[in-house]
């Protein structure tokens, strides 16, 4: 069998064939003469696949995407087309691989184990060509195919938001299409909690239920008063868990501990700290101070509570959440105190690790394994957990190092919460900014590990945390297409790997989710730019940048003196200036009504000029580099604010130097600052402008205390016909943000979006 030697070859090679709809792309793939064509005597044959011939594939997949119903046998019959389904675990190949051999008159598809032939049927399905009004085939070939991967998982948090048991199912096949075989269920939050324990009543009478839910974006702090909730029964747990085994994927629970617990405090009050405190089931977002007290009470509830669960998910891990726990209850509460002395534990950490490890004994004890958050990495790791890495690579590189498991969920490429595309053009969302192609770029082995260390990552999963999505067709929205790029990352050897291949296979999907009506985001169509300025001329260029096999740009455009029209397709970068600053974008020829891209360039004296950044921002709020403050681009604050267009300072003043270029006069120096104290972000206390000719002496031509705080907080300062080359911008930090609000007693942070001069 021949290794594939990169996409490109055949995506030239073997345009019209099917196989180029293949995703997540197989391992080897040949060609081989001749098609199979389904016909009145096609038939399914297998023996021991009752779940996918009858249900998924041919229920779900071949009626509901081709119209084309299969009959199924265990038996050959005797003039028949089978397509026959068999599994040998003596096949070489990591579990879940599997042959196909497609030849004219017979598909033979081999798995190493159950799992193998599902995923060979999947690949089959994906190849399937209409032909004719009635009529399909399959080109012969022979694949065979594994994962790089075991783990590959895909999450959904049904505490900030409900989702019934049918969408649920929908969930699960979207997952199974894409050979993913991990749902990680979040079930417990403090917004509520899913699921019933019969132990526990109150858990979802009282906790499954808040009194309203936050409208808007969490800094506008805005809610409603609708009574919001739901849970699944044990009943409807059984039958998900059955649902998803006949497709091939694990459903691993998340029963959140110590912290995220609000909604079974509100139910259980004597589980905190707190005795006399009147917990409520979240109504908004965020972290809240609450945790559970680990009295030996908790201990016999968390227990009984994953008895029951570990009843109803038969897999090996169990999730127990262990993120975020704030620590402040702890701190003051008498029994935890006394436990952290009578247990030699170092603090608070120590005590969480204290947490975690009991209950890993309990759950180790019914021969299951716990996975959590990488935060229980802090106080000393329970001996036999599991990392699912969140914050960034490290957790995960760690576990590794000390020879744990580890999944890896990174932010940077997998919180599927995030944008995906400009925030101007997508809907509300957490934030954050995770594209398709970030998706596609990620490698989940950490550069940092060895490849005796690289065994220990099990694999990679995308969570979809709810805040910000309320309705089944957001979370479709905001899982396609990313979910098909993290399938090929976690399946297909990244030697076959090619973000553009990708792209052109992924198009066939899009007609796939089109005839189901899925909702998918379309923001590979969208169009970026970049205003640049050519050191020689001065003058400034933008630049443009989308997808190019998916049309040409178009962009239109008006002179504002002569009130000319510009309409051109786009080539390289052009010239804009005060006469033409308002230019629209948007690609053609791929879709109809594709995205279309605004961009309103605000000209100044300090528009593209050179910046030279004397204090550094954090780098998770860089911007497209020191050039964002001086891009002609005003940031957007309404409805909501995107890292983007600033640059951020953690606790730190911006001390920054524009470079005219050339001597120059200047009436206005003003610059745009955020305001939003609930993220901790505040106007500076002082601005003050200096001005020099030499780039060396500067005079002071002044400085204004900044009193009254706005979303988009201008500060500005006349300058009166001063000439100068250098300007030099000082904001000083806030300082210590006060006393009741959030971050009260930190430096908060600076952020900046655009310099004026005008
Ligand atoms: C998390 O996103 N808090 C795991
Ligand atoms: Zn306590």
């Amino acid at each position: 069998m021949k290794k594939w030697i990169g996409l490109l070859i055949f995506s030239v090679a073997l345009h019209t064939y099917a196989q180029h709809h293949i995703i997540p792309a197989p391992v080897t793939y040949e060609s081989t003469p001749g098609v199979f064509t389904f016909g009145p005597t096609t038939y399914m044959l297998g023996t021991d696949f009752r779940s996918y011939m009858d249900g998924f594939t041919a229920k779900d997949y071949f009626i509901k995407y081709c119209n084309l119903p299969l009959k199924t046998a265990t038996k050959a019959i005797g003039q028949g087309t089978p397509i026959t389904l068999l599994y040998d675990s003596t096949l070489n190949l990591p579990d879940g691989g599997y042959q196909l051999v497609v030849e004219p008159q017979t598909i033979t598809i081999t798995g190493k184990n159950k799992g193998g032939v599902l995923n060979g049927l999947l690949t089959l399905m994906q190849m399937v060509e209409k032909t004719g009004n009635n009529s399909f085939q399959v080109p012969c070939c022979i694949i065979e195919d594994y994962p790089q991967f075991q783990y590959r998982g895909m999450h959904l948090d049904c505490a900030r938001h409900f989702y019934d048991i049918e969408f649920i199912k929908e969930y699960i096949d979207y997952l199974a299409m894409y050979k993913m075989n991990t749902f990680h269920w979040h079930l417990t939050d403090d917004q509520g909690w899913r699921i019933e324990i019969k132990q526990y009543p109150k858990l979802t009478e009282v906790g499954a239920w808040r009194d309203g839910t936050m409208v808007g974006h969490y800094r506008d702090q805005i809610y409603d008063t609708v009574r919001y909730g739901g849970y699944y029964t044990q009943k409807q747990i059984k039958e998900i868990v059955k649902y998803a085994t006949d497709r091939n994927i694990t459903v691993i629970p998340e029963i959140e501990m110590p912290g995220h617990c609000l909604a079974a405090l509100a139910a259980y009050p004597e589980l905190g700290c707190v005795a006399d405190t009147t917990y409520k089931v979240a109504q908004g977002w965020g972290v809240f101070d609450d945790a559970f007290c680990p009295k030996d009470e908790t201990f016999t509830f968390l227990q009984n509570v994953l008895d029951e669960v570990m009843a109803l998910f038969p897999s090996t891990y169990i999730h127990v959440g262990g993120d975020e726990v704030e620590k402040i209850r702890w701190k003051k509460c008498a029994h935890c105190q006394q436990l952290i002395k009578d247990n030699n534990l170092i603090d608070e950490h120590g005590l969480q690790s204290y947490f975690i490890q009991r209950i890993e004994k309990h759950v180790n004890s019914k021969g299951r394994t716990i996975i959590g958050w990488d935060e229980i990495l802090e106080g000393g790791l329970a001996p036999n957990a599991v990392i699912m890495s969140w914050r960034g690579e490290e957790g995960g590189t760690l576990a590794a190092q000390q020879n744990h498991y580890a999944v890896m969920t990174p932010g940077n490429y997998c919180y599927f919460d995030y944008y995906q595309g400009s925030p101007l053009l997508e809907p509300l969302a957490i934030g954050g900014f995770v594209t398709l192609e970030k998706v596609y770029s990620y490698n989940p082995i950490p550069a940092a590990l060895t490849a005796e260390q690289a065994k220990y990552i099990l694999g990679a999963q995308a969570n979809i945390w709810t805040e910000y999505i309320s309705y089944p067709e957001q979370v479709e929205y905001m899982m396609l297409p990313r979910m098909l790029a993290l399938s090929e990352v976690l399946w297909t050897p990244t030697e076959n790997k090619n973000y553009d291949d990708f792209i052109k296979r992924l198009l066939f999907h899009f007609t796939l989710l089109d005839k189901t009506n899925t909702n998918y985001s379309k923001s590979i169509y969208q169009v970026n730019y970049k205003l640049m300025t050519d050191e020689t001329s001065k003058k400034l260029y933008l630049e443009l940048n989308a997808n190019k096999q998916l049309g040409d740009i178009s962009v239109n455009s008006v002179d504002v003196t002569s009130g000319e029209k510009i309409n051109f397709i786009y080539d390289k970068p052009f010239e804009v200036n005060a006469t033409t600053p308002y230019v629209t974008a948007q690609l053609k020829g791929s879709i109809k009504n594709a995205p279309v891209t605004n961009i309103k360039l605000n000209f100044n004296k300090a528009t593209g000029k050179k910046v030279i950044l004397k204090t550094e921002p954090s780098k998770k709020y860089a911007g497209d580099g020191p050039g964002t403050i001086v891009n002609g681009i005003e940031a957007t604050v309404s409805p909501s604010w995107s890292g983007i267009e600033w640059l951020g300072f953690s606790g730190t003043d911006l001390e920054v130097i524009i470079d005219l270029g050339e001597v120059d006069t200047f009436n206005t120096v003003s610059t745009g600052f955020l305001y939003d104290k609930l993220s901790w972000i505040y106007p500076p206390s002082q601005f003050t402008v200096e001005v020099s000719d030499n780039g060396k002496l500067y005079n002071k031509i002044g400085s204004v205390k900044i009193e009254t705080f706005q979303k988009r907080t201008v500060a500005s300062i006349k300058t009166n016909n001063t000439t100068g080359r250098y300007i030099k911008i000082t904001a000083k930090n806030y300082g210590i943000i006060p006393s009741g609000n959030p971050g009260s007693g930190s430096k908060p942070w600076l952020f900046v979006d655009e310099i004026s001069i005008q």
